[in-house]
């Protein structure tokens, strides 16, 4: 057989009460996409900051075509053929998208930068992406799918021999993802070895060729993809055997009866200018209203207006059949309404504090400061959280930067969840979390629904929406284009609505 293009052998990694890589091995092929897979908190995106030198490794021993390889920084890494994309899109927002796909490598002309060559080397990088941006636009002014996509623009930019995707796809919609697998597979034709991580199943099928599955930062085992039941591989991911993995996975939400007619949340022509068209809304008590279309649609945005976050500049908001006006986040919260935003760096996670604190942050903003929670009160609300959403950390003084980040990911739930809300605005909630965890989280939306929480449900997994919501809303084009009730709900329905044009819309 020829030398592997990648050979790791008994990697290990260890931090402070954890075990985050136990003699780990790897091996990829040219030509190859290998898929790592395992549950939040697995050593998945360790294994890749081990390798590529963001952390230094306590044993182990890394081989690239043969030869031995140590980097000490991802740099280092880069220059040996390593590109990688990982799970924290590492750009810096507010330079330019041609800025961010050539940073660090910038063409010199007599130790000038040349503006025109970076503009241009970044338009082709894009293009074999097919995409086509205004690359002198701040990166920031773009969302979080197409920053994504500048960020695997860059990793595509330099001729590399080993590309890592740390969870490329966690917020690219499906003819995005489509997309981007178009391209991978013609690199796997040329002879590149793929890492690819992702939680989302289908995915795994559809592109990569073999598994390795981590579980508790140890190596379960290397599978032909094809020779891989689904099952089989989500039992190697949670260590338990098929049979519970079934249960598990019958567990669907059940339609019981809505408590009541009565929307607690009703928007009328609510529009905003620039972000989304006037539209009718209306989320009731004991019901997940999903709110399905493809990105750009203006999911986030319709969400950002019933929040405050951009306030509307048309339309009227009723709460309980009082007309509202939420100028900011903090007057919806006041009404007990919470947002779970998409990106959990920018608007979510407080990196630099302990699990905790960030747990508590929104409850106690909400009581202000002269009614503080005390320690003791923190600490118990904390150790619920950790335990009902299964959060993976050593103690719950960890700080939240050193959590994986599917955990990060949950406790930003629990933040939201501590509020106690009446209304609950989840933006893709379950990204980046692994199937057990997804399983949890559905079940909590579905249990606090039957006790009279409204749900609005902001999925780019039209499964997750069919699966868990009791209508449905459907964009396109930052407008509303369908709304779907109960029996109608399916995929195809949703598909279906998306698809249809303007000129076959009646009344459009
Ligand atoms: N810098 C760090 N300091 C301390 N612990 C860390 C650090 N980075 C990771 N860990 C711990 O190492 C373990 C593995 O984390 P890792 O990020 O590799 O998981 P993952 O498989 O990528 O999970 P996810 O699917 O959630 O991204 C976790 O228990 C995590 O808390
Ligand atoms: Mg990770």
């Amino acid at each position: 057989m020829a030398t592997p293009l990648l050979e790791v052998r008994g990697l290990s990694k260890g931090f402070p009460g954890v075990r985050a890589l136990d003699a780990v091995d790897l091996t990829v092929q040219a030509g190859e996409i290998h898929a790592l897979m395992g549950e939040n908190g697995a050593g998945k995106s360790t294994l890749i900051k081990v390798l590529t030198g963001v952390f230094p490794r306590d044993a182990g021993e890394t081989r690239l075509d043969g030869q031995i390889i140590a980097p000490k920084s991802p740099r280092e890494a880069e220059a040996l053929g390593m590109s990688t994309v990982y799970q924290e899109v590492n750009l810096i927002p507010h330079l330019s998208v041609a800025e961010n796909i050539c940073l660090g490598r910038q063409p010199l002309w007599l130790g000038t930068i040349r503006w025109g060559a970076i503009a241009k080397r970044a338009r082709a990088a894009l293009a074999r992406l097919d995409l086509s941006l205004d690359v002198n636009r701040q990166l920031s002014s773009y969302s979080i799918a197409i920053q994504q996509m500048v960020a695997i623009a860059r990793a595509l930019d330099i001729s590399a021999k080993l590309l890592i995707l740390d969870e490329p796809t966690s917020s690219l919609d499906k003819t995005e993802v489509e997309e981007l697998f178009k391209k991978l597979r013609k690199l796997r034709e040329g002879g590149l070895g793929i890492i690819f991580i992702t939680h989302f199943l289908e995915q795994v099928y559809e592109i990569s060729d073999l598994i390795t599955v981590l579980r508790n930062g140890r190596r379960v085992g290397c599978f032909a993809t094809k020779e891989l039941p689904r099952i089989k591989l989500v039992s190697h991911m949670i260590g338990k055997d098929v049979r519970e993995v079934e249960a598990l996975e019958q567990k669907r939400a059940s339609t019981a009866t809505i408590r009541s007619d009565l929307p607690m949340l009703e928007a009328k022509g609510l529009g905003r200018k620039g972000s989304i068209h006037p539209l009718d809304l209306e989320i009731r008590p004991g019901e997940v209203l999903g709110l399905a279309g493809l990105l750009g649609s203006g999911r986030t945005e319709t969400a950002r207006l019933l929040f405050g976050v951009d306030p509307p500049d048309q339309g009227t908001l009723l709460f309980n059949r009082r007309a509202v006006r939420f100028h900011s986040p903090r007057s919806a919260i006041r009404y007990r309404i919470a947002l779970t935003p998409e990106d959990r760096k920018v608007a979510g996670i407080v990196p630099s504090l302990t699990v905790r604190e960030n747990i508590v942050l929104a409850l106690q903003a909400s009581r202000g400061i002269w009614r503080r929670l005390s320690v003791p009160e923190q600490e118990k609300l904390a150790d619920r959280f950790i335990q009902s959403l299964d959060i993976k950390t050593p103690t719950r003084e960890q700080i939240v930067r050193n959590l994986s980040g599917g955990n990060q990911q949950k406790v930003l739930l629990a933040r939201w969840l501590a509020t106690e809300p009446r209304l609950f605005i989840l933006d893709e909630p379950t990204r980046g979390i692994d199937v057990g965890a997804k399983a949890e989280v559905e079940k909590l939306i579905q249990s606090l629904r039957q006790e009279g929480l409204a749900v609005l449900f902001i999925s780019s997994e039209l499964e997750e929406i069919v699966r868990q919501s009791q209508r449905v809303v459907v964009l396109r084009d930052r407008r509303k284009v369908g709304e779907l009730t109960e029996a109608e709900i399916s995929e195809e329905a949703i598909m279906q609505s998306i698809a249809t044009s303007d000129m076959e819309r009646p009344g459009a």
